[in-house]
């Protein structure tokens, strides 16, 4: 049988985590996959996460089966977390999932479920694991720019042609805040329209909420997202504590469904329970059992909050820093506007490349950079090694790695 297997390419971003952890070059930079480090390099546990554990460590008393939907009072904490005052209503459920990952999956299946017809939009570029998620459980895909990378700018007019050209029923997957990969988020204005044509349109939203607290704030950076919430009848959202509570293998997320009434809203709740249970059975725990314990008291919410504000003010601090830089005909300056962990900078394949072969940073091969992954003393390397890597730009003959087409208008 295994005979007619042909190998596969790796994942991009598990590749870069490969080659980079093979690199024996001492001055090597790591800015691929999305792992938030602090000013020494590192990505420590939060200190939250750890008083939580110890708190776990003296009164955990079992370990027994919780069920498919996972600890119900994680979802519903997080949920409020999330969603503000729109998780406690009936039309809302809520289910544990394996990550921001696990929750996507979910509900990919779950819509597939609901009906196989439906068609997933996609903005371009995007998280390079959405395709595979939608497309593994047999849903078709469908394209349209989210952003230009020459100009740095959200095409929404390209997002609002593809909404008018979408069928009734069909999904557009958004990024919450902190748009992976290129941190090009909607501003509120744009939110606002995207929720009138999603509810005019009978379009479904399913929202990527990876990213929490990064941009402005806990709340600020679910605005737009609550207020398209507010606005339609029917929506998912996937949440991922893997950044923002610095939780990467502990894969620790949540689904929310919104459905048109109650009835709705727990056929789906069984239908994902049934999905859980025939994939994994049960969500793991201990990670939800922190972020539970960090929530739900009130002196470790705060110390967390704080490590957020943090980690929110080094990536401003970073983003800032680098849009002041000079670096050839590279305009870097829209830097400073975006939001989260990530950018993506118009460099062709060829330049890639030459940054990791001649310089050893390694940056994702569409061309994000995980700003994250730098520290202050970083900039001039990296600088000098954007530097190098452009003078020869006008020599090259390789097309852009992506958007090359015509710029989007700017808004
Ligand atoms: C990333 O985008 O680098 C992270 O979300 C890690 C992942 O799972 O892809």
């Amino acid at each position: 049988m295994f005979d007619a297997l042909e190998p596969r390419a790796a994942d991009p971003l598990l590749d870069v985590i490969r080659q980079f952890r093979a690199d024996p070059r001492p001055n090597k930079l790591d800015l691929g996959v999305g792992v938030f480090q602090d000013e020494h390099g590192r990505t420590p546990v939060l200190r939250s996460v750890k008083k939580a554990e110890r708190i776990l460590l003296e009164t955990q008393e079992t370990k027994t089966y919780l069920g498919a939907e996972g600890d119900v009072e994680y979802a519903r904490t997080l949920g409020a977390l999330a969603l503000g005052e729109l998780a406690g209503d009936a039309r809302t459920v809520a289910l544990q999932a394996p990550g921001g990952t696990g929750a996507l999956r979910l509900g990919a299946e779950l819509i597939r479920l609901a009906n196989p017809a439906t068609q997933v939009w996609l903005g371009r570029p995007t998280w390079p694991n959405h395709e595979p998620i939608f497309s593994a459980v047999g849903l078709a895909l469908c394209d349209y720019r989210h952003f230009d990378p020459a100009t740095q700018a959200v095409c929404f007019d390209e997002l609002m042609a593809a909404m008018r050209a979408a069928r009734s029923g069909d999904v557009f997957a958004l990024h919450a805040s902190c748009h992976n990969p290129t941190g090009a988020d909607f501003s509120l204005a744009q939110w606002r329209e995207i929720a009138r044509a999603l509810s005019e349109r009978r379009l479904i939203p399913f929202l990527d909420t990876a990213y929490q607290g990064f941009a402005h704030g806990l709340d600020e950076d679910m605005a737009g997202a609550r207020l398209v919430l507010g606005e339609v009848p029917e929506a998912l959202v996937a949440v991922s504590c893997s950044k923002n509570f610095g939780l990467y293998r502990e894969r620790t997320g949540a689904l929310f469904v919104r459905a048109n009434d109650a009835a709705k809203a727990e056929a789906a709740r069984t239908n994902l329970m049934g999905i859980a249970r025939a994939n994994y059975s049960m969500p793991p725990d201990h990670g939800a059992a922190i972020v539970r314990a960090i929530l739900q008291d009130a002196g470790l919410r705060a110390e967390w909050q704080a490590e957020v504000a943090d980690m929110r003010t080094k990536l401003r601090r970073l983003r800032e820093s680098l849009a002041q830089l000079q670096i050839n005909s590279l305009d870097l300056s829209r830097l400073a506007d975006q939001n989260g962990m990530f950018a993506t900078l118009p460099l062709t394949k060829g330049q890639i490349a030459r940054l990791k072969d001649e310089h050893a940073i390694y940056v994702v091969p569409s061309g994000r950079v995980n700003i994250a992954g730098l520290m202050a003393a970083d900039l001039d390397h990296f600088a000098a090694a954007l530097r190098a890597v452009l003078i020869d730009a006008a020599r090259e003959t390789e097309s852009r790695s992506i958007g090359a087409q015509k710029p989007c208008s700017v808004h």
